[in-house]
């Protein structure tokens, strides 16, 4: 998904900048198509992809352009652009920008404290106990560990399979703070500088520590885009991504007085070089659900459903092979919804306005039959190979 979004960003980015020139040289009429063309694109992009992060953001510039456009369309015909540019996106735009910039960058740094438990957590006790002797143990009793011990954990493996959630439960266990950004928003230039922004973040998460004195995990997601991808090489991502390692040194270096640790989650561990993973000394691959993980999560999702005794989770375990954690909870809802079609649908048809004439039926087991059938897993045995591949050669737990 990360790739269709830059690309979108990256058109919408276009349009404004060349509005913005216009703009700044008193061109209103081709400003003002341009600054409704990047509006468009950026609304494109947050209904192609509700969930991401940066929707605030691309929706605050929206309205800039948009209220920009109403000024231009009221101003009068001799009026300079440059007396409307105090408070637009006038020809001041790079600083006035760059102040958008950076605020929108402190506002999608949240800072929490989950209520995800270890239990919630199905399957994967490797990863757990990993997770449990690196962060847990030393949170819970530094002095024991006299030659210090790992602060940096890349988790890496298929999408849906539980790293934020995993990285989210051990905050919960130690009771520390969460921070969790999304590298690859950091990346987008519409959040200013990504190096002032990683300094930014380490230092908010070592502030907190050290505030509070209390203990601070950072999920860096999509940890693979600080790196960049070489189409579009500008020497900035370089410059990133040496950021982020002295950062990562500075909290390595710090022995048992920082409470600070950073999990990396990745899909694509292979795009990380040797610079990247030597500061990351525990590499865990979370997999796809075992069958018993699968069963476990059916059982799960199961129990908050209206079924007939029909629908069996062993059963469904063995159906979905391949499938990813959030798969299943995805082809659970999709049971539910069926059958919510269905009770409107007949409502409808019968003309039974306030739904008192029918009855929500109990899903069963043809029902999942039939969705399973339809859904591929979203993860393939060709992306499985590269992780076990890339295990033999990387892992370390
Ligand atoms: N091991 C698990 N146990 C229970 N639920 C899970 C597990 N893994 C995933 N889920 C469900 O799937 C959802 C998505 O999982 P999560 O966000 O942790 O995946 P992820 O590995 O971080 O994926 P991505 O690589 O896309 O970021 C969770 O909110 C949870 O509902
Ligand atoms: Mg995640």
């Amino acid at each position: 998904m990360s790739e269709a979004v830059q690309e979108l960003e990256s058109v919408a980015g276009k349009y404004a900048a060349e509005a913005i020139k216009q703009d700044g040289q008193g061109a209103r009429g081709i400003a003002i198509t341009n600054y409704q063309r990047a509006i468009e694109a950026l609304i494109r992009l947050i209904h192609l992809f509700p969930e991401n992060t940066l929707n605030a953001v691309y929706q605050q510039h929206c309205e800039q352009y948009q209220k920009r456009i109403s000024e231009l369309q009221n101003s009068s015909d001799n009026t300079s652009p440059n007396e409307n540019n105090g408070n637009n996106n006038g020809s001041s735009q790079g600083n006035s920008n760059q102040t958008v910039s950076n605020n929108n960058f402190d506002n999608m740094i949240i800072k929490e404290k989950p209520n995800v438990s270890w239990r919630e957590v199905i399957g994967l006790e490797d990863v757990k106990t990993a997770l449990r002797e690196s962060i847990v143990y030393p949170a819970r009793k530094p002095e024991l560990f006299t030659l210090g011990w790992p602060r940096g954990i890349l988790l890496y493996g298929p999408p849906g399979c539980g790293k934020t959630m995993l990285a989210a439960a051990t905050a919960s266990e130690i009771a520390g703070y969460f921070i969790n950004v999304d590298a690859a928003s950091m990346m987008s230039k519409w959040l200013g500088d990504a190096e002032k922004n990683v300094s930014k973040l380490f230092h908010m998460a070592r502030d907190t520590s050290k505030r509070e004195n209390t203990s601070v995990i950072m999920l860096i997601d999509e940890v693979d885009s600080l790196l960049g991808n070489s189409q579009n090489e500008n020497g900035g991502e370089i410059r990133v991504k040496n950021q982020f390692l002295t950062e990562m040194d500075g909290i390595n270096d710090k022995g048992k007085n920082l409470q600070t640790y950073v999990i990396a989650a990745t899909n694509k561990p292979w795009k990380l070089d040797w610079a990247f993973l030597r500061r990351f000394s525990k590499r865990v691959y979370i997999p796809l659900p075992s069958l018993e993980a699968r069963e476990n999560l059916f059982s799960l999702y199961l129990a908050k459903l209206k079924k007939d005794s029909s629908v069996n989770s062993v059963e469904l375990a063995q159906l979905t092979e391949g499938h990813s954690a959030s798969d299943i909870r995805d082809i659970c809802q999709s049971a539910q919804l069926s059958v919510i079609d269905e009770y409107f649908s007949m409502a409808d048809s019968k003309g039974d306005k306030d739904l008192t004439h029918v009855k929500l039926r109990d899903c069963t087991m043809d029902d999942f039959k039939k969705i399973i059938k339809k859904r591929k897993p979203s993860v393939n045995q060709g992306m499985i190979q590269e992780y076990t591949n890339w295990t033999r050669d990387f892992s370390a737990l």
